[in-house]
């Protein structure tokens, strides 16, 4: 079974709770919130303010993906606003352990995000500390991005050791999905996929997601 998680990055920010609500009843089962700071990432978009908004509007788990620098110093700010996955990328860490921990200890589940060139070398130490491991198929910063395909062996490689090491660790994979590129996903052993563009760009956004998500099932 997968899971979808579209992105509110591309949803309408004028009428948020109805953008979010009507992926809810087309069938999402979490919500991905792009938080980006303008200092990691090129772009700045928005803070735990809108997580503690959204909170109350809908009953799936938020899932918050940090592209900030210093992450740590704002967790238990994302957690109290309601924040389910809270992910912090392993290139803005310098105690990844740390922060990892702090994460778990506000009730949150913890995820660590690798962007599309970081190796998973850099993970292997803390997967003890990991509910999450969250792979880049784009470059942070904006959505609507094409998807890389180089990030796919890197997965497969993770979903053998997670299975070796009888771990209990969900992959998620976000950027540039879309009903193709969901396919080599799901065989490589995610099972949460983000889609921003693929669903809210599109003309009928319950009829994309259930698209995306039957490819992904097939
Ligand atoms: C990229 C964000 C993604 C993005 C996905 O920096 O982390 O979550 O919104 O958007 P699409 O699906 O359009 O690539
Ligand atoms: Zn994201």
């Amino acid at each position: 079974m997968i899971k979808l998680a579209p992105s509110i990055l591309a949803a309408d920010f004028s009428k948020l709770a109805e953008e979010v609500r009507e992926v809810e009843a087309a069938g999402a089962e979490l919500i991905h919130i792009d938080v980006m700071d303008g200092h990691f990432v090129p772009n700045i978009t928005m803070g735990a303010i809108v997580v503690e908004a959204l909170r109350p509007i809908t009953k799936l788990p938020l899932d918050v993906h940090l592209m900030i620098e210093n992450p740590e110093r704002y967790v238990e700010q994302f957690a109290a606003a309601g924040a389910d996955y809270i992910t912090v990328h392993v290139e803005a860490c310098t105690h990844l352990h740390r922060t990892l921990q702090l994460i778990r200890s506000t009730g949150a589940k913890s995820g660590v995000v690798l962007n599309p060139h970081t190796p998973i070398e850099t993970i292997l130490h803390v997967l003890e500390e990991t509910d999450l491991v969250l792979f880049m198929t784009v470059n942070p910063g904006f959505g609507g991005q094409k998807f890389i395909h180089s990030v796919i062996p890197k997965v497969k490689k993770l979903a053998d050791i997670i299975q070796e090491q009888n771990l209990s660790i969900e992959i998620e994979i976000d950027g540039g999905i879309n009903e193709e590129t969901i396919i080599p996903c799901v065989e490589a052993g995610a099972t949460i996929l983000v889609a921003g563009s693929a669903i809210y760009n599109a003309p009928n956004r319950a009829e994309a997601l259930q698209r995306i998500k039957a490819a992904g099932e097939r």
